[in-house]
């Protein structure tokens, strides 16, 4: 992975708490925030007293050169959303400068805990479909617009695998959301949901309150163990 091929965006802990339908009771679980990247949930969390544990392969760059790729990619970024504005709900979020701020805030809380939290082995560099944990080591494992959103670049393979992994790792996995780039619903979903299935595993679609991208309004939940 080199620098200038990340696109770092982040949102926040109660971006994640609607996402994924997050109760008190969760949010005292051993969590996993899987592709987290420059989100905020991990400092917000850790902050509540929670644990948590991110793991990103963009955990391998520091903080100023995050910052600086932010920074870099965050006007292109902001250009693109408002070329297309209808692809997305303006409620809970409610403008494209209520957009940026959220996300910078975000991003900001993030830089801000992201070396101690290193130090802390709080943020993990790694990659799906490996992760290094011991089986069973987490209880809940969150992953927020990675598995699904990139199906145009993420194979069916690696989806699958990928999930494996998640829910060899932890006792439950939640993933939002559930739709690709173009807001329809990923062409793996179905192969995924069979696979898991397949395996024994609990898999359910499960709404959720979080209303940005258009179409977005489920989460899958895998019951692993
Ligand atoms: C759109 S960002 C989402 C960030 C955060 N989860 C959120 O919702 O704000 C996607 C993240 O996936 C990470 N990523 C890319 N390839 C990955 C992989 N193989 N395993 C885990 N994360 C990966 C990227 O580095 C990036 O931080």
């Amino acid at each position: 992975m080199e620098l200038k091929n990340i696109v770092p965006w982040g949102r926040s802990f109660n971006e994640y708490k609607s996402m994924f339908s997050l109760t008190n009771t969760d949010l005292n679980k051993k969590i996993l925030g899987c592709a987290d990247g420059p989100a905020s949930f991990n400092a917000e969390l850790t902050e509540r007293g929670g644990s948590v544990v991110s793991v990103d392969p963009v955990y391998q760059f520091d903080s100023l050169q995050i910052r600086s790729r932010i920074d870099d990619v965050y006007p292109h970024i902001m250009s693109e959303v408002k070329k297309n504005t209808d692809d997305y709900i303006w409620k809970d979020i409610p403008n494209i400068e209520a957009l940026g701020k959220t996300r910078m805030n975000s991003m900001e809380a993030f830089l801000d805990d992201y070396e101690a939290g290193k130090k802390d082995r709080r943020y993990i560099k790694a990659s799906l479909p490996i992760l290094p944990f011991e089986d069973q080591a987490l209880d809940l494992a969150l992953c927020s617009h990675y598995l699904f959103l990139y199906s145009e670049h993420i194979d069916e393979a690696l989806h699958i695998a990928s999930m494996l992994e998640l829910c060899r790792v932890a006792q439950e996995v939640r993933v939002y959301p559930l739709v690709s780039l173009d807001g329809s619903i990923s062409k793996y979903l179905d192969v995924v949901i069979s696979s898991l299935k397949n395996k024994g595993m609990d898999v359910s679609l499960q709404d959720v309150a979080y209303q940005f991208q258009n179409s977005a309004s489920q989460m899958l939940v895998v019951k692993c163990v």
